[in-house]
């Protein structure tokens, strides 16, 4: 499937993706494409399957998952569709699911993936519960048809309790992300996360250039999972990047910082060896 995307900067220029999480869309790169497009790197920032622009798979059903698998394949099916082919290895920047989607990538055509940047995510799968949990969830609204739940409490785990004192309007901006999603994406999600494979066995193997980046205040992704990662990656300390006052969407909460790393690490892997 191919995915609907922002393409910014040099057509000829090294490439990098920007992998949102869920159930976001590709806005929430917005602070990040215009500086990594001004500095000379080509910029594709796709909507996931199922999410902003991309929206739905033909053919949809209510029971459907989509697997990580999948997203990955959508991604060599739309970098092949802008002329991105093998010859071409591409940095993959993933934020939470969108960092699944990267390994998955990754594990898939190692090839093709010159970099990893792990934003907010992490490498193991759902433990049973957490899984049990998605799936309830994915047919409570399935049954009825709304997110409202989800978009009402979702974002408060999101965002770290700085962020919410000091830019109270991130929540609102996130809700609206949310709610623009449709139900049955949001419920086929779930199920293909409930379904994620653990990576931890993988992620050692990885020996080309990798980063994470953590927010001090995440829940989700908390800092002692990211380390475990970065531990498992066998990153120096310059590829342990901790954004401080920020929650899980580090990218809108500290959009600096994180550009900031992002340009930092392409810069480096620019340098002859
Ligand atoms: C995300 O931000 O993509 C989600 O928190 C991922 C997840 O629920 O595992």
């Amino acid at each position: 499937m191919r995915l609907d995307c922002d393409d910014r900067g040099p057509r000829d220029a090294t490439v990098i993706l920007l992998l949102h999480g869920f159930p976001l869309d590709r806005t929430m790169w917005t602070h990040q494409i215009g500086p990594l497009a001004d500095s000379g790197r080509r910029v594709v920032v796709p909507d996931l399957r199922g999410f902003g622009r991309t929206g739905t798979p033909p053919c949809h059903q209510p029971g459907d998952a989509f697997v990580v698998d999948q997203m990955a394949d959508d991604l060599w099916d739309t970098l092949d569709a802008l002329g991105i082919g093998p010859a071409r290895p591409v940095t993959l920047a993933g934020l939470s699911m969108g960092g699944y989607v990267a390994l998955a990538a990754a594990v898939q055509r190692p090839e093709r993936v010159a970099a990893l940047i792990l934003l907010n995510t992490r490498d193991g799968a759902d433990d049973p519960a957490q899984a049990a949990q998605r799936l309830e969830l994915a047919a409570a609204i399935e049954t009825s048809g709304s997110t409202a739940s989800l978009v009402e409490s979702m974002p408060l785990r999101l965002l770290g309790a700085t962020t919410q004192a000091q830019q109270p309007h991130l929540l609102d901006q996130v809700r609206a992300m949310m709610s623009a999603a449709p139900p049955l994406s949001v419920a086929a999600t779930l199920r293909g996360l409930a379904a994620r494979p653990d990576r931890t066995n993988w992620t050692p193997t990885w020996t080309k250039p990798a980063r994470v980046i953590i927010g001090n205040e995440d829940v989700v992704s908390p800092p002692e999972v990211m380390h475990a990662l970065a531990d498992r990656l066998r990153l120096a300390p310059e590829d342990r990047v901790a954004i401080p006052q920020a929650g899980h969407l580090t990218p809108l909460e500290q959009p600096q910082a994180v550009t900031q790393a992002l340009l930092a690490f392409l810069d480096r892997l620019d340098q002859p060896e």
